[in-house]
């Protein structure tokens, strides 16, 4: 087989075949293939589309493509969440603590933030001592022991995925069914999980701009986890501003918290009781939702969920006295308001700007190598359709270099948009598809 001949089938809008398939992700992955020639065919993914069936096969061939987890020692039905990226997302810093502790076991690894999305992995990395990266068997001993453990993506799962993300990245290719789908996909079946929770952004700062494009994303991987013999529910939810109030990693460690201990933003709060509600129901602790979402509010309540959550840190080598004083946690240099400069209603906070502007802070990288500044973000003081009156906070700005804080005082006041008319709160939850 020659990856010329693959290219030009591709180039040529021809459907592939799983040898074909299987050939490029095994070469490329063991770096027989060069990366402009894997550029050319993820090009031609990206502008000529693939089956169901091609999708499949590419899917189940980056799976693969390294290690698949066997989590059948833990003998409980292991239930994964993903979300497919998103700004102010802490959701999983506070839902898997939450179902954990209501006996929900959770295997979780979590990605880095790329691009104008957060990662829960750097978040977490934002307690002190905390450890993201620990030998596999210390990975499942945790979860054996307290019932979580939270890590990083390993090196030895689905690495295929891995060079392709960063490749589809660089070469303006991520916004892609078929190719979001089995990245997804390849990670939760190589991750050993029986079933899956899938959290579908939607809106401005997700990668689906339309409900539409996340309906298709969504069968897609329903589809996909089908033929893997993994159930896959998909909760599709609204992206068009900020998740919560705070943006930037020791920041949303702070709201995740804060929220344990039942201070809980509203649009935040949607979102974790719907996944969690599922979470349990696929678990096979709890058939009624309804049910289900009690049982999360009263151990967020009698505070067993922000216990598990210490329990948790503690495990992985993180120093509790930064979660039990989230006073100690590290602060940027300037903390600086941004005032309203007239009356009205907040229309607009476009999330995917308010990424990139946490990112020019320092909160995220540009290339996965760049180092990030756990303390710099953007903290909002109103969500979309509230009423502000003249000079009143929107957001503060945590800042640690000067110039660049001036340059975000400009962006933020752009990105805050105010109307002198009523705004209509869009729908936090839109869909759940099974
Ligand atoms: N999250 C992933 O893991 N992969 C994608 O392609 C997009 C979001």
């Amino acid at each position: 087989m020659k990856i010329i001949d693959i290219i030009e089938k591709k180039r040529d809008k021809q459907e592939l075949t799983k040898q074909e398939i299987e050939y490029f992700i095994t070469e490329y992955t063991n770096g027989n293939i060069k990366d402009y020639q894997a550029a050319a065919i993820v090009m031609a993914i990206y502008l000529n589309g693939m089956t169901n069936q091609e999708t499949t096969y590419l899917t189940l061939a980056m799976a693969h493509s390294g290690q698949i987890l066997d989590l059948s020692t833990l003998q409980e039905t292991i239930v994964d969440k993903h979300s497919t990226g998103g700004v102010g997302d802490k959701v999983s810093l506070i839902l898997l603590p939450l179902v954990s502790s209501l006996g929900v076991p959770v295997a979780k690894m979590s990605g880095r933030g790329l691009g104008f999305t957060g990662g829960t992995a750097d978040k977490l990395e934002a307690i002190p001592g905390y450890q993201t990266s620990i030998p596999m068997e210390q990975f499942i001993k945790n979860v054996k022991q307290i019932g979580i453990s939270m890590i990083s993506q390993t090196l030895s799962l689905a690495p295929a995925d891995k060079k392709l993300y960063a490749l589809r990245d660089s070469i303006s290719c991520v916004e892609n069914i078929p190719l979001i789908a089995s990245s997804i996909m390849s990670k939760k079946i190589a991750s050993g999980a029986q079933k899956i929770v899938l959290d579908v952004t939607v809106g401005k700062g997700a990668f689906m701009q339309n409900r539409e494009q996340a309906q298709k994303l969504s069968h897609t991987m329903i589809e996909i986890g089908k033929l893997a013999n993994k159930e896959t529910v998909c909760v599709l939810t609204n992206m068009d501003e900020p998740l919560g109030y705070a943006v930037g990693n020791v920041l949303e460690v702070i709201e995740a918290v804060n929220f344990l201990k039942g201070d809980m933003p509203e649009d935040l709060k949607q979102v974790v009781l719907e996944l969690g509600k599922v979470m349990i129901q696929l678990a096979g602790k709890g058939e009624n939702l309804v049910e289900n979402e009690k049982k999360l509010l009263e151990n967020i309540k009698n505070q067993k969920a922000y216990y598990k959550f210490i329990e948790l840190v503690k495990n992985q080598g993180g120093d509790i006295s930064y979660i039990e004083n989230i006073e100690k946690l590290p602060k940027a240099q300037y903390i600086e308001p941004i005032y309203c400069e007239e009356e009205g209603f907040v229309q607009d906070i476009n999330s995917k700007e308010v990424g990139k502007l946490a990112g020019m802070l320092g909160a995220g990288r540009e290339k996965k190598e760049d180092a990030i500044d756990p303390a710099v973000g953007i903290v909002f003081m109103k969500k979309v359709a509230q009423k502000v009156k003249k000079n009143e906070i929107l957001a503060y700005i945590h800042a640690n270099d000067a110039n660049k804080l001036k340059e975000a005082k400009v962006r933020l006041k752009e990105i805050i948009k105010i109307s002198s008319t009523v705004v209509q709160k869009e729908k936090t939850i839109l869909e759940v598809i099974k």
